[in-house]
């Protein structure tokens, strides 16, 4: 009863998430046509929405307003698609699938595709600034240094720059890497539901550095023993790649030990919360058995 009850609250956030991002750019006038029709198809494609769930998770576990974390779970998730978007270009990934469709730039071109991850990105901050809701300035400027940190130099672009210069050969430097490129993004969720909440806690962000990690170890694990279909990326991309992975150099075996030691402290870091974390947990739970 209460798994079907948390089931049905993630999916609640899901379309709360989708009708905001949709009254951002369908519904708005963004100009040339090109240029909307590109946002929408990077953004408004089926992704899991898992940085939003976990904003609204940990805003509501410290009693946050829900309406003060719309503007935080938005961004998040636009920064993330900007991040895929540029992750799948020729000159990076060169990946022609995402989120089961072909990739921005295989339908609308590299240029094309280039400029909807920068209006995404640049969108983000404006919705923090500007989304109508009773949010202080503090908070918002908090919000909007969570999120460069972990977007930018000192986050996702570090580890995308790591993995792209792929000099990376033992495990020390590779868990560097993935806590930079999608640890970092996971953990800035946590943290601005924090921060829509203005409450701030020190369990919850050990949770979030030890999914993130988990996130990414299965990711790799994923492209490895999947299949393109259920992924709705291409599989075997990371061989294809040459890139550096956990289970390249731990084997499949023990990766999947270290995604589930990695799950057992985060939850252990959620004791504190009692009944508040039980969506923060339900999240963790969903995402050791994702199949995609
Ligand atoms: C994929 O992220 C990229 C990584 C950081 C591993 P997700 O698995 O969250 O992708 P979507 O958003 O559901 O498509
Ligand atoms: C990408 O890691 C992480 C990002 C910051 C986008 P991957 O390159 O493994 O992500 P997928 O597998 O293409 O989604
Ligand atoms: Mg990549
Ligand atoms: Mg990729
Ligand atoms: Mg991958």
């Amino acid at each position: 009863m209460r798994t079907m009850l948390l089931t049905d609250l993630t999916e609640i956030f899901r379309v709360r998430t989708e009708k905001l991002i949709d009254n951002y750019i369908t519904n708005s006038g963004i100009f040339p046509a090109e240029l909307k029709k590109s946002l929408g198809y990077s953004v408004l494609n089926g992704g899991k929405r898992v940085r939003p769930l976990l904003v609204f998770a940990a805003g509501l576990a410290l009693g946050g307003k829900l309406e003060n974390l719309d503007a935080p779970a938005v961004a998040i998730e636009l920064i993330h698609s900007y991040s895929l978007v540029h992750d799948d270009l020729p000159a990076m990934d060169n990946a022609d699938l995402r989120r089961g469709k072909p990739s921005c730039h295989t339908v609308f071109g590299a240029a094309l595709a280039i400029l909807a991850g920068d209006g995404l990105q640049t969108l983000a901050f404006q919705i923090l600034a500007e989304h109508p809701c009773d949010l202080s300035a503090e908070q918002r400027l908090q919000m909007v240094q969570i999120l460069s940190a972990a977007s930018g130099i000192s986050g996702m672009v570090a580890g995308q720059a790591l993995d792209i210069l792929g000099k990376v050969d033992n495990l020390n430097d590779l868990t560097q890497l993935q806590q930079l490129k999608t640890g970092a993004l996971l953990t800035a969720s946590v943290k601005l539901g924090m921060a829509g909440a203005n409450q701030w806690d020190a369990g919850l962000i050990n949770f979030a550095d030890n999914i993130g990690l988990a996130f990414q170890i299965q990711d790799d694990l994923l492209d490895l023993e999947s299949d393109t279909e259920t992924l709705g990326k291409p599989q075997g991309i990371d061989a294809i790649n040459k890139k550096i992975t956990y289970p390249q150099l731990l084997g499949a075996a023990k990766s999947r030990q270290k995604i589930l030691e990695l799950t057992q402290t985060a939850l252990a870091s959620l004791q504190h919360l009692g009944e508040n974390g039980a969506l923060l947990r339900a999240v963790a739970e969903y995402l050791l058995q994702r199949k995609c």
